[in-house]
């Protein structure tokens, strides 16, 4: 099916977030639409709105106007259990990645299945977590490359590990799409690289849609398949990217 025919797995229409209750606008009539799978970047100065729109888009922040789709369903306002579910299948990585530094790495990794597992189940593992918790947690650690950390304790890795830490945390939570806001901001130009390849690998395999926040033009333009821009509250298609067209395929060719 051609890209432009497969239906939108988000579709932000207009929408339009304040600081508070009649506050400052920050976000100004923001329009996009990701399809299933894709890989969309979005850059632009600090202050732009990049965070304020992913907030949106999980319903951290209310928006003030506009709509929001997700898989085909209005989640516009969306509360309580619709929201907990909408949460569940868009996994965040945030702008300051929010690990709990004095746990052992497998406990913030299996963070992610929480919100698929009942209470009761939660709770039990979080006491005593069993050898197919442990197995699973190691498998997502492996395929970030760090499957040997698994008992390490997370404020012990480096900045780059922790990261793939947080890509482990969102990938176990099997989501159809992950906000990953400035994944590699606080990483070297070496590192920011190898994270990029590695989360963009991942997403391609899975077949996770990705939507990501940095502020390096030429690492948006060699990853992603598109490049959306954003200033003052609103969010542009860079034109040489419009149309969709793909970023180039990180896995191997079979
Ligand atoms: N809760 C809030 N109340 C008031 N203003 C806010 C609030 N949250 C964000 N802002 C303002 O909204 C604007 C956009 O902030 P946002 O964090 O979305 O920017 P950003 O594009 O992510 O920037 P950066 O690249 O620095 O992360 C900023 O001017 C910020 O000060
Ligand atoms: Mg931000």
């Amino acid at each position: 099916m051609a890209m432009a025919e497969t239906p939108a797995l988000l579709e932000l229409h207009e929408i339009e977030v304040r600081a508070g209750d009649g506050g400052a606008m920050l976000l100004c009539g923001a329009s996009l639409t990701v399809r299933p799978g894709e890989r969309v970047a979005i850059v632009g100065p600090s202050g732009a709105g990049k965070t304020t729109l992913f907030r949106a888009i999980n319903g951290t922040v209310p928006v003030s106007g506009g709509t929001i789709r997700f898989a085909g369903e209005d989640v516009t306002g969306d509360a309580g259990a619709a929201l907990r579910r909408l949460r569940r299948r868009i996994a965040v990585i945030a702008q300051k990645h929010d690990l709990v530094e004095p746990l052992q790495v497998h406990r913030n990794v299996m963070a992610g299945a929480l919100g698929r597992w009942s209470t009761g189940r939660a709770v039990r593992y979080l006491a005593w977590p069993s050898h197919a918790e442990f197995a699973e947690a190691e498998a997502a650690l492996a395929a970030v490359g760090i499957a040997h950390k698994l008992r390490a304790a997370t404020k012990s890795l480096s900045g780059g590990e922790q990261q793939r830490v947080a890509i482990a945390r969102a990938l176990i939570q099997e989501p159809m799409l992950i906000l990953a806001d400035e994944p590699v901001a606080s990483l070297d130009p070496r590192t920011a690289v190898d994270v990029l390849t590695l989360l963009c690998g991942l997403a391609e395999k899975r077949k996770v849609a990705l939507l990501c926040t940095l502020h390096q033009p030429e690492l948006a333009a060699r990853f992603f398949g598109r490049v959306v821009e954003m200033a003052h509250g609103v969010a542009t298609e860079r034109p040489a990217f419009a149309g969709g067209t793909r970023g180039t395929s990180l896995l191997p060719a079979a």
